[in-house]
C-alpha cells in the first residue's frame, strides 16, 4: 500500500518579484493557507527577499526556500550563496540542479552532488531537480538519462542522507513551455525512479520518498497529475506568482489524496 503522504507543493518564483511584491505574494498565501494546511507549502523566492517572505509566514507552516546554493560555508567565492548563509535567512529547503541552472549557468551533475552534500550538512532539504531535453525523450533516452542523473549525484549518499531529500522530475520540454507531460508520461517516469531508488536503498525507503512533477503545473492539470500514485506534490514555476493559481494547485492535490 501506498503510504499516506502530505502533499508537497513548492513555488519558485524564479527571478520574479521585488521585495515588495514578494511580500504582497507571501501575505495572500498566507490568507489562503487554511484551505490548504495539510499541504506542506513551500515558497522560494529569489535570495533577496528571503527574510521578507519568512518574516511573512512567520506563525503558520508555510515554509521557506532558496533556488541555488554554493557549497562552501564560506570563503572567497564572490556572487555565491552559502548554506550557512542560507539556513540564517530562514530557508528549511533549497531547490538544486534546476535545469535552468543547468542549461544557462554551467550546473552539472557533479556539482548537484556537492551542493547536495553541503545542503544536507547544513540541515536544508535539497529538492534535486532532474529531467530529459525533448531530444532525449524524442530518441528513446527519457530513462537512461534520469538513471544516470540519479546514480552520478544523489545516489552515492547514504541511506539517512537520501531519506532527506525531495526529488522533482521536470522534463525540460515542459518547463515554461505550457505543455506539460501527461499523468502517463509523468507516472511511467515517477515510478522508474521509485523502482531505482528500491534496488538502492529497498522498498521502504522508495515507498516514502516524495518525488514532485514540475512543468507547466497549472490548477486545470493538478488534479490529473496528483492522482498518479507515484506523483507526490508538484514544484510549480509560472503558475506559483499568483496566489490564487498557486493555492488552487494546492487544493486541487489535496483533492487528489482525499478522492
Ligand atoms: P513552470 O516551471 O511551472 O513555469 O513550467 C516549473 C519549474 O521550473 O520548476
Amino acid at each position: 500500500m501506498k503510504p499516506i503522504k502530505k502533499p508537497v507543493i513548492a513555488g519558485n518564483w524564479k527571478m520574479y518579484k521585488t521585495i515588495a511584491e514578494a511580500r504582497d505574494l507571501a501575505g495572500a498565501v498566507v490568507e489562503g493557507f487554511p484551505g490548504v494546511r495539510e499541504a506542506t507549502i513551500i515558497l522560494i523566492p529569489p535570495f533577496t527577499a528571503i527574510q521578507e517572505v519568512r518574516r511573512t509566514v512567520s506563525g503558520t507552516e508555510i515554509a521557506v526556500g532558496a533556488q541555488d546554493v554554493f557549497w562552501e560555508a564560506r570563503g572567497a567565492f564572490t556572487g555565491e550563496i552559502s548554506p550557512l548563509q542560507l539556513r540564517e535567512a530562514g530557508c528549511d529547503f533549497v531547490v538544486i540542479g534546476h535545469s535552468e541552472r543547468r542549461q544557462y549557468f554551467g550546473e552539472t551533475d557533479e556539482t548537484v552532488r556537492q551542493k547536495t552534500l553541503a545542503a544536507l550538512d547544513h540541515e536544508l532539504i535539497p529538492i534535486v531537480c532532474i529531467g530529459e531535453t525533448l531530444e532525449e525523450r524524442e530518441n528513446g533516452q527519457t530513462l537512461d538519462r534520469i538513471r544516470n542523473q540519479l546514480e552520478k549525484s544523489l545516489f552515492i549518499l547514504d541511506e539517512s542522507g537520501f531519506t532527506r531529500v525531495v526529488l522533482a522530475y521536470e522534463p525540460i520540454w515542459a518547463i515554461g513551455t505550457g505543455r506539460n507531460a501527461t499523468p502517463e508520461q509523468a507516472e511511467e517516469v515517477h515510478y522508474f525512479i521509485r523502482g531505482l531508488i528500491a534496488s538502492r536503498y529497498g522498498k521502504t525507503v522508495a515507498d516514502y520518498a516524495i518525488i514532485l512533477y514540475g512543468g507547466s503545473v497549472k490548477p486545470d492539470n493538478a488534479l490529473s497529475l496528483a492522482r498518479e500514485k507515484d506523483v507526490d506534490g508538484f514544484l510549480v514555476g509560472g503558475a506559483s506568482l499568483e496566489a490564487e493559481s498557486f493555492l488552487g494547485i494546492a487544493r486541487e492535490a489535496l483533492r487528489a489524496v482525499r478522492d
